[in-house]
């Protein structure tokens, strides 16, 4: 394969030197492409020594534009890998700048696209750097997370760019897409769940939709037929077969019960409310001297009823479910593992800053009846890639894979 390596301006470049190696002895072809700023870490001549291709550095250099080379190139790359992406880069990538080769060629590309991103904590954090970030995700651009530890700048935090190895492996997963699930029927839910109080109020919880679309992501990379049934959320959701937008627990239900009769497996990463007002008043309530008593009834619980219905049917589904708590998680899990008669729980702790709800990264315990997996802090995306692991297992274990129609 040949991979486009497109090198920004950060302390992290000297690592890009490892990770044009690392492609190599995974046997791709790799051409790099250094911004102006990134030729002040590190000098065009090593990666060139490397890759044994001359490095594009500048898009107006004599013989660049012989055969319109960004575009040459755009249509001849297997994947265009950023590694370190800075803030700077994701910005104008996000907002669709092409000022200098490197962006003209993303902008031309339908190759797929990864960004490592490196910088500062503080920048990582920063408002418009999660903007354009979501708004890559959005435009179908995958991320490999920035580690954690000493940064170069003094500060400690997240920002260091991921080490090389991670970097080739999520290259060489985005250019080998596997099919272990094509010809399956994957369901996911993801986000929250707004119960209307009146036109203008709503009950509802932090849930962001990202562990829900990074799953998502991950089952279609991995060639399912994807539902994706999302409640309100502001991240966008991935590309998918389907994608149906519900608000409340009871369109939910109803959305995933109708999808959920020719799946394969049913992954219930939404965060549904369990009450909702049991009146919904026409006009907006006013605000009277005392108090407001507001009743809640609760809702269907649809991962419930999923398994209180295979359990009766006997029919082949995966059922996965969330359990988001704050204490007991592993025993909370378990229980919930047995009252809802489902294969798999994935139990996070969502009092914790870095995993649950709103985080880009998640920590959590994967329960069965065979018994308690921990799965390590790491990106949504590659938790995603964990628990499908274990839904394949299932999968296999309980129904044969589908037959080709002829
Ligand atoms: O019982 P609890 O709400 O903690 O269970 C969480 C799991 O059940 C999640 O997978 C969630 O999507 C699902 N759920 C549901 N219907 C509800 C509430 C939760 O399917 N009304």
């Amino acid at each position: 394969m040949l991979i486009a390596l497109g090198v920004s301006g950060g302390i992290g470049a000297y690592k890009a030197v490892e990770v044009a190696r690392g492609l190599q002895k995974r046997g791709h072809d790799v051409v790099a492409i250094m911004t102006h700023s990134a030729t002040n870490f590190v000098g065009p001549i090593t990666f060139e020594a490397i890759t044994r291709r001359r490095v594009i550095t500048d898009q107006w250099e004599a013989g660049a534009n012989a055969d319109i080379e960004h575009i040459q190139l755009a249509s001849t790359i297997d994947l265009l890998l950023i590694a370190p992406a800075t803030a700077n880069i994701i910005g104008k990538l996000a907002n669709g700048i092409a000022d200098d080769f490197l962006t003209t060629l993303y902008t031309a590309t339908r190759a797929p696209v990864l960004v490592a991103p490196a910088m500062n904590t503080q920048m990582f954090s920063h408002a418009a750097v999660r903007r354009n970030m979501d708004r890559l995700a959005a435009d179908g651009v995958r991320f490999v997370e920035p580690g954690e530890g000493y940064l170069a700048c003094g500060w400690i935090g997240k920002g260091r760019l991921a080490e090389p190895e991670e970097i080739c492996d999520a290259a060489e997963a985005a250019v080998r897409p596997s099919a272990s699930l094509s010809g399956r029927r994957v369901v996911v839910s993801a986000g929250p769940t707004y119960e209307d109080l009146d036109p203008v109020r709503y009950v509802g919880n932090r849930s962001s939709g990202r562990m829900g679309f990074a799953l998502a992501t991950e089952a279609a990379r991995r060639g399912a037929a994807v539902t994706l049934v999302a409640g309100p959320t502001s991240v966008a959701p991935p590309t998918v077969d389907t994608l149906v937008r519900v608000r409340s627990a009871e369109e939910m239900h109803a959305a995933v019960t109708a999808h959920a009769r020719s799946a394969d497996a049913v992954i219930m990463a939404a965060a549904v409310a369990d009450y909702t007002p049991d009146v919904r008043a026409a006009q907006k309530v006013s605000k009277t001297e005392g108090d407001l008593t507001i009743v809640l009834r609760r809702t269907p619980d649809i991962l419930k009823a999923l398994g209180a219905e295979r359990a009766s049917t006997g029919r082949g589904t995966v059922l996965v479910g969330f359990a988001a708590e704050t204490e007991d998680v592993v025993a909370r899990a378990q229980a919930k593992l047995r009252s809802k008669q489902v294969d798999l729980i994935v139990a996070n702790d969502v009092s914790r800053p870095d995993a649950g709800f709103d985080a880009e990264t998640n920590e959590v315990t994967l329960v069965t009846s065979d018994g308690v997996e921990a799965v390590p802090l790491q990106s949504k995306a590659r938790v995603a890639a964990v628990i499908l692991d274990h839904v394949e297992r299932l999968l296999a274990a309980r129904a044969p894979r589908p037959t080709a129609q002829t």
